[in-house]
């Protein structure tokens, strides 16, 4: 993509003015969400995330397969390719974790559309999150803010989790190390909704998987591995070619919950392939570029929409206070 095409899509995809206006309440909300987020970590560093703070970002393809259409008149799923923006990160608020000790990633993109607006996903390489609300989430948090290493058991985590099943579903379910950002799968969780030209709607959830399939590191590998072996290895990987992801949804049955990010549909509901999604090569300056970035989950789009998930309005919430914090 020419120099100038890819600063105008990291403008685009520069939260400038995209965060919608929130309510006082989700407003309070979302400060106290980045409070929360922002005690986990006192060494966050000015201008950098409170969140899946090591990450780096890449420039991108996507290119919608013919019957993606048949799902949603959404513009980037009407065929022919657009440009992307993705970054991939280890979750967490410490710029220096080594990647083999945080088990959650993320790969966080915008699509550029034709008109000039844009369309974001962010996912993790998790197909359920830790906690169904966000108030549950604050209380994780909160509870494992108060659980230093030598407290006395049970610990606040320890009850925390005792008393929701629905963190221990997701705990049980954490990932090895992935061989490379390239080998994960990783899921949006929420359900969205997707209309047709036909007027046709179906509630969604959407997941990228990996060309060259889920490949994982063996234990003693990943105990060996460098600090920053993802980022190493995606750039390695970048200098053999183009790393290739399918854009795939699920589709919901009746009956099937579309307001809780902590219960998992079956894995038998369809499977729908809305085309290919190419990381082409590293930006950059990445820690500069990376700043004015921000990504939004619940952006509008004709033929695509937030589904009734608490988490939207929460986390649109956060992400301004976030982006806010961190663009002064
Ligand atoms: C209430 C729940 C949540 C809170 C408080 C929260 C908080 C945050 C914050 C503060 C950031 C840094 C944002 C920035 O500085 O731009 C972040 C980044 C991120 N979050 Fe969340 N998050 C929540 C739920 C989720 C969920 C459910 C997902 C996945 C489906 C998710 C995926 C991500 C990803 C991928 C990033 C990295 C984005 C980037 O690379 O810039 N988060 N989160």
């Amino acid at each position: 993509m020419r120099k100038r095409g890819f600063a105008l899509a990291l403008l685009l995809a520069a939260g400038a003015g995209i965060w919608p206006a929130a309510g006082q309440n989700n407003e309070q909300l979302g400060q106290r969400l980045f409070d929360v987020m922002s005690r986990n970590n006192p060494e966050v560093l000015p201008g950098r995330r409170v969140n899946h703070a090591k990450g780096e970002v890449f420039k991108g393809t996507f290119t919608a397969s013919p019957g993606a259409a048949a799902l949603s008149k959404a513009p980037h799923l009407q065929g022919g390719t657009v440009p992307m923006v993705i970054r991939f990160s280890d979750s967490g608020g410490t710029l220096t974790v080594p990647d083999r000790a945080e088990p959650v990633h993320g790969m966080a993109m915008t699509f550029l559309l034709p008109d000039g607006s844009s369309t974001d996903l962010m996912c993790l390489n998790m197909p359920v999150f830790v906690s169904a609300t966000p108030e549950d989430f604050i209380a994780f948090n909160e509870a494992l803010q108060a659980s230093p290493p030598g407290s006395a058991s049970p610990t606040a985590i320890q009850r925390h989790v005792a008393a929701h099943p629905e963190t221990q579903r997701f705990l049980a379910m954490l990932k090895p190390m992935p061989e490379s950002f390239g080998t994960a799968s990783y899921f949006a969780i929420h359900a969205y909704r997707l209309t047709n030209a036909a007027g046709e709607r179906h509630d969604v959830r959407w997941r990228i998987v990996p060309e060259a399939g889920e490949l994982a590191r063996k234990p003693e590998d990943a105990a060996a591995s460098p600090p920053d072996a993802l980022f190493e290895e995606m750039h390695g990987r970048l200098d053999r070619g183009p790393v290739a992801f399918r854009l795939q949804v699920q589709v919901a049955e009746p009956g099937d919950p579309t307001d809780n990010a902590t219960i998992a549909w079956p894995e038998s509901r369809r499977i729908v392939d809305l085309g290919q999604i190419l990381v082409t090569a590293a930006v950059a300056n990445p820690a500069e570029a990376e700043k004015p970035i921000g990504f939004l989950p619940g952006k509008e789009l004709p033929g695509l929409e937030p589904g009734n998930d608490p988490f939207f309005a929460a986390r649109a919430a956060v992400y301004a206070v976030a982006f806010r914090a961190r663009n002064p």
